[in-house]
């Protein structure tokens, strides 16, 4: 199973400075210096953290794959078409949230999704969907023309009790299984840690994990590389 690491967090300690560092690009090269198979990063409306800037220049430096996190708007849309990341997952947005709440709803945005798939995919850009793990969705993923799910884990991830860990494992599970059956590439990922990643590395079905917070509140202490290392150490144990 791959780990694509999401820097976005670098550049929040930047912005909190309007800074010039911690600078998300040296992030990137350290974490694929150790073995990330990619990198992550979430161009918001708001610019919150990742800014153009970073965008551009990763899509020069990264050497496996830049995957870009983004909603359906025209905006995003038209820098996609222009910067050309190897692959574009599409997002739900919302103002003021802290981080990305659920997945996309595919059934009541599938207008605006299709012509985002459409747009992406004849700029030759491969396109994920970051989906609640809903068998239904992954299926509304497949109509409208992704190429991969991004299976969301966050309420796994938040799931106390052992019951509920289980069930929300089992939704994981099914989900991923499903999309192999239509075809579709399964990827996972939001709120995993070292400590809650295992029993998700364990599932055959999904080839990447996408993983930030956890990854960059560690290198902080330890360093990227080091950071990087265990995590993809822990992955392959499971
Ligand atoms: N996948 C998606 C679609 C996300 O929006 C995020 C958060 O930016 C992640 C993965 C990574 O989540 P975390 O930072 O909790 O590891």
């Amino acid at each position: 199973m791959r780990l694509s690491v999401n820097v976005d967090h670098v550049a929040t300690i930047r912005q909190a400075r309007m800074a010039c560092e911690p600078d998300p690009v040296w992030a990137a090269v350290e974490a694929e210096l150790v073995g990330a198979c990619g990198i992550t990063i979430h161009l918001r409306g708001d610019r919150r953290h990742i800014q153009d800037r970073d965008l551009r220049l990763l899509k020069e430096t990264v050497a496996g794959v830049l995957n870009l996190e983004m909603s359906t708007s025209d905006e995003m849309l038209d820098i996609a078409r222009d910067v050309r990341p190897h692959m574009c997952t599409l997002v739900p947005e919302g103002e003021g949230e802290l981080t990305t709440q659920g997945g996309l709803d595919i059934i009541s945005e599938e207008e605006n999704v299709r012509k985002a798939v459409s747009v992406l995919k004849e700029s030759g850009i491969t396109v994920s969907i970051f989906i609640d793990p809903d068998v239904v969705q992954v299926g509304r993923a497949k109509a409208v023309g992704a190429d991969i799910v991004e299976l969301h884990t966050g309420i796994y991830a938040e799931a106390v009790d052992p019951g509920e860990i289980e069930r929300e494992l089992q939704k994981v599970r099914v989900a991923a299984i499903a999309a192999r059956e239509m075809g579709l590439r399964a990827h996972g990922g939001h709120g995993l840690t070292y400590l809650n990643v295992g029993p998700i590395g364990a599932i055959e079905e999904i080839d990447e994990l996408s993983i930030g917070h956890s990854i960059v509140s560690r290198a902080v202490l330890v360093g990227m590389g080091g950071a990087v290392a265990e995590m993809m150490s822990l992955m392959e144990v499971a």
